[in-house]
């Protein structure tokens, strides 16, 4: 069940009234419920419950410190790309021995920073992050845990933006070259081989090629163990998609019915070729934590009648949401006050300086200016992918609890925009 829904008319976030909320806090806002957040991530526990089982939410849809604080107390791990997002777990009290380090490019610095707080496990993409990491850990005397990422090849059906697990793509180590490259890790004396990984690809409705793509790792993991490599956990990655109420959209799987069916896969394998050995499974979701447990409020500034189209003008605008400028995405809006008459076909834009600055196009609106709009789904990849493009500072974040409204970011000022910037002498 949704945390948001209309009472007497009024949209509301839990017990809030998005109207209040606007009210008090101004727009454009991004508003989470606690509540959903937390279902989300009971949806992922509760599939775990019983085994040896690590849920690492990657934290890339959604870092706000509050977020990472609620999902840490519920035992938590994070799936982090860079040694900014390991700080931010730090400041937000997360167990860094929960942390997974993923990303093709990382640098001799986040090396250092990560083996100082001795995260989970590095996921290493290339043969030259291998010796890098080797190098520093023996720098510093320490071992540092790894992963393969391996990129099964399969088709994740999806956006080709957000599909990683394809041979074209940039990320992981060819299949083909697996074997191989654990063989060259086992010999590197720092590093101690810990597991295998994968992430295929984001926003997939269906869990067939997730399924598809365990086959392929457990394939190797058979391989590693005739050599003796074996390996301490098996991690699925991330991609489970969310509903964004797209008129014929797909519903997503729901988790539970995935986490079933991967379990099952592995307990058989387990028993029939594993000799029932010990294997910790770790999953790297981020949309399907975040995603619909948060909307962008935003205030109608002006209605625009264009000689081919009306214009919906909000205060909102790419640089608050990228999705829709840079993949094309449908995201829902609604508004805040319901039963308007007199409904037009608008697209929804932004105040920014490009045709590409739009939120929704020919939607079905009942508005006029001063009109209070939501854009649904936008917990995941909203905030975090925000810039201050126009100098425009970045929207306030707010979690609801029940009735009570918590501002866990403020809203940028443009003085905090040019605050690192100077004039030369
Ligand atoms: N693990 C790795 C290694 C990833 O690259 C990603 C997402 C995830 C986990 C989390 O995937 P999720 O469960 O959220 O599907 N900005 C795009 C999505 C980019 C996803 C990048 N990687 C969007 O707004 O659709």
């Amino acid at each position: 069940m949704s945390q948001f829904s209309y009472q007497d008319g009024v949209l509301h976030a839990e017990g809030a009234s998005l109207a209040a909320i606007a009210e008090q806090f101004g727009t454009p806002t991004y508003v989470y419920s606690k509540a959903q957040l937390l279902a989300n991530y009971a949806s992922y526990a509760d599939a775990c419950a019983g085994r040896d089982a690590l849920v690492c939410y990657a934290m890339k849809a959604n870092s706000n410190l509050a977020i990472l604080d609620l999902l840490a107390r519920q035992g938590a791990g994070f799936d982090i790309v860079s040694g900014g997002e390991l700080l931010r777990v730090l400041a937000a009290g997360g167990d860094p021995r929960k942390v997974i380090f993923s990303g093709v490019g990382k640098s001799v610095d986040e090396m250092r920073l990560a083996l100082s707080h001795d995260i989970l496990c590095f996921n290493v993409e290339s043969i030259p992050e291998l010796h890098r990491l080797n190098e520093v850990a023996g720098a510093m005397g320490k071992t540092a845990r790894v992963s393969l990422r391996v990129n099964p090849n399969v088709d994740a059906k999806t956006h080709p933006y957000i599909a990683t697990g394809l041979k074209a793509n940039k990320f992981g180590v060819a299949f083909d070259d697996a074997l191989d490259t654990y063989r060259a890790a086992a010999k590197l004396p720092h590093l101690e081989v810990a597991g295998i990984d994968c992430h295929i690809g984001s926003q997939l409705l269906d869990d067939a090629p997730l399924l598809e793509a365990l086959d392929r790792l457990i394939e190797l993991i058979d391989k590693l163990g005739e050599e003796g490599i074996v390996l301490h956990h098996l991690d699925i990655g991330g991609g489970i998609g969310i509903n964004y109420g797209e008129a014929g959209e797909a519903a997503p799987v729901p988790v539970g019915d995935y986490l079933g069916r991967l379990f099952a896969k592995i307990d058989a394998w387990r028993a029939a070729r594993y000799e029932g050995k010990a294997i910790k499974v770790i999953f790297e979701p981020g949309r399907s934590i975040v995603g619909d447990t948060g909307v962008l409020l935003t205030k109608v500034e002006f209605i625009k009648h264009g000689e081919e189209k009306n214009f919906c003008v909000v205060d909102a605008a790419m640089n608050d949401m990228a999705r829709p400028a840079l993949y094309q995405a449908w995201m829902d809006m609604q508004p805040v006050v319901q039963g308007k008459a007199g409904a037009l076909t608008y697209d929804v834009v932004g105040p920014i300086c490009e045709s590409g600055d739009w939120l929704a196009r020919d939607r079905e609106l009942a508005v006029e200016a001063g009109d209070l709009l939501v854009m649904h789904s936008a917990g995941a990849y909203g905030m975090t992918m925000a810039s201050n493009y126009n100098t425009r500072g970045r929207a306030a974040e707010i979690i609801v609890d029940g009735e009570v409204c918590h501002m866990v970011r403020q809203r940028e000022n443009p003085a905090d925009l040019y605050a690192l910037e100077s004039l030369i002498k």
